[in-house]
């Protein structure tokens, strides 16, 4: 098969279109002829290298895969070669992507226990963009955060494929939702989705600009996975009593905090990571009856995966940027 193979860790150029060994099916598992493969920041750290989490070289990354069945073990009953399917790519083996060998790739082996039906009604690059981005949101949002109908909640980093999930579920429970996003066109797509407030915040300080928006009150839960030096000034958005919720650290993972707002406000900061098969299944399930509407930024094809990984680096889309073999 061909598939996009991360040669050696470092820039875009390390990946490399070419042949790979065709994957086989253990007897628990399936092989996914892959049509489409969302990419996600993860793809981007995988291929840059994280510390503490070796990647065995050369790989394949991509997690968030759609396609279907073109292969059974011989213990996998309920499935059948030719249905259609997405995944929770949170395996028992490990994470599809980043331990396993991925879905950047023409063909890939899954365990058949995290196959989740992908709908006809939901296309293939429909269903790559929902497993990661609002599996983790399911989780961070509701599991973790406890997000109500009525709160407000602020998102930063609204435009990509966690941000987008996020305010797409603060709004389906009737949240208040605060979209911050880094250019004024970005904001403009965030209110056609429905955000009820956007700040662009490579104009305007978006912790002032909450806390207006507010009425000085601040807001009920605030979503920070950008850390760097957005970090302090989100804690200065949350009202006594407010929620941080943080699934990671784009922008760097060990910034300056203000600990005045974490005990004067008696703020919760917490952690939420990965997702479950039910956060999968449910997100797919909302996408299907309409309740959450997955945005395609671009779809490229597999032997362009270098160039659609530099849109994502380059901030330069909106939604989820799709890979298809
Ligand atoms: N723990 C978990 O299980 C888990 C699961 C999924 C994702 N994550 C983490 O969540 C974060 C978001 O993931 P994602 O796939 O949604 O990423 P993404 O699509 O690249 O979105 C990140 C957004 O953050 C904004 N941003 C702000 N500062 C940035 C910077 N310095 N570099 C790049 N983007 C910046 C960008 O929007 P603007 O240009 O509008 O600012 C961008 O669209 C990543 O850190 C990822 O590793 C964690």
């Amino acid at each position: 098969m061909k598939a996009a193979v991360i040669e050696q860790q470092g820039g875009v150029e390390n990946i490399v279109y070419r042949d790979w060994e065709d994957p086989e099916p253990g007897p628990d598992d399936v092989v996914v002829r892959v049509k489409a493969c969302g990419l996600n920041h993860l793809d981007i750290f995988v291929r840059r290298g994280m510390p503490g989490f070796p990647v065995p070289m050369p790989f394949i990354s991509g997690g968030d895969i759609a396609g279907e069945i073109c292969a059974l073990g011989n213990n996998v009953p309920g499935w059948s070669v030719g249905d259609r399917v997405t995944l929770n790519p949170d395996t028992h083996e490990g994470m599809i992507g980043e331990q396993l060998i991925g879905g950047l790739a023409e063909k890939v082996r899954v365990p058949a226990q995290n196959l989740v039906a992908l709908p006809d009604s939901l296309s293939y690059e429909q269903g790559a963009a929902i497993p990661i981005n609002y599996g983790t949101a399911h989780r961070m949002l509701f599991h973790r955060g406890r997000l109500a109908a009525g709160e407000t909640i602020l998102v930063l980093g609204a435009s990509g494929g966690v941000g987008i999930a996020c305010v797409q579920f603060a709004q389906m429970v009737g949240a208040t939702v605060i979209a911050a996003a880094g250019s004024a066109e970005k904001c403009e797509k965030l209110s056609a989705l429905g955000a009820d407030h956007t700040i662009n915040y490579a104009d305007e300080d978006f912790s002032a600009a909450t806390w207006k928006l507010s009425e000085k009150k601040g807001v009920d839960v605030v979503v920070n996975f950008t850390g760097g030096d957005t970090w302090a000034p989100c804690l200065r958005t949350a009202k006594p009593g407010g929620r941080i919720l943080t699934c990671g650290a784009t922008a760097g993972h060990s910034p300056e905090t203000d600990l005045r707002y974490i005990w004067v406000r008696e703020l919760d900061v917490l952690g939420s990571n990965s997702y479950s098969q039910e956060d999968v299944a449910k997100s797919v399930a909302y996408a299907a009856e309409g309740k959450i509407a997955p945005v395609i930024s671009d779809v490229l094809p597999l032997e362009k995966t270098g160039e659609a990984e530099m849109l994502m680096e380059d901030r330069n889309f909106f939604g989820k940027i799709v890979v298809c073999p």
